[in-house]
């Protein structure tokens, strides 16, 4: 587990975007923490690290549930908040949009086994103050060490 303090905005952006620069299609990257923690905030910052044109808005994907970019790689961005547990989670396609070899973000996902379990990275965001965060990166498998592996160099 790697714990660092976030302040302001832009620091979320920018450790988004190192991590993202070891990101490859497969990778599911869950993001944890409370409303306004900055989850999506996060998913921005990868999401245009990945490739995708800052001109192009990265917005929750509340309502849609999954939203979908062309990056260097293609890339998925789903918000389950609005799914209850027992939500048909093989009807939105996750795993089809991994084996198309997606980089997929999920906000609020960990309480769906079939995602958690598929994870190689989470992100747990928690408010500190109106613009600090505390994060903690918690490494699943020998996919999520790879991921972490190094980051301190990028930032
Ligand atoms: N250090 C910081 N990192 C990220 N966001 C920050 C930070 N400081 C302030 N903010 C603000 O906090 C808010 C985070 O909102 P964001 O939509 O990213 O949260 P979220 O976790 O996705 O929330 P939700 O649960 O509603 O999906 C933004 O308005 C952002 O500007
Ligand atoms: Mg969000």
């Amino acid at each position: 587990m790697l714990e660092l303090l976030l302040n302001g905005e832009g620091e979320t952006l920018a450790l988004a975007s190192a991590l993202a620069d070891a990101f490859a299609p497969g990778d599911l990257i869950g993001l944890e923490g409370g409303l306004g923690a900055g989850k999506t905030t996060f998913a921005r910052g990868a999401i245009h690290a990945l490739g995708v044109p800052a001109t192009t808005a990265v917005t929750s994907p509340t309502f849609a549930l999954v939203h979908q970019y062309e990056g260097r790689f293609p890339i998925a961005h789903a918000d389950f908040y609005r799914l209850n547990e027992g939500a048909e989670l093989e009807e939105l396609g996750i795993d089809e949009l991994l084996e198309e070899g997606c980089v997929l973000f999920v906000e609020w996902g960990r309480k769906f086994p079939s995602v958690a379990s598929r994870a190689s990275l989470w992100v747990e965001l928690e408010i500190v103050s109106d613009e600090a965060r505390r994060v903690r990166l918690h490494p699943q498998g020998e996919r999520g060490e790879e991921l972490i592996a190094g980051l301190s160099a990028r930032l």
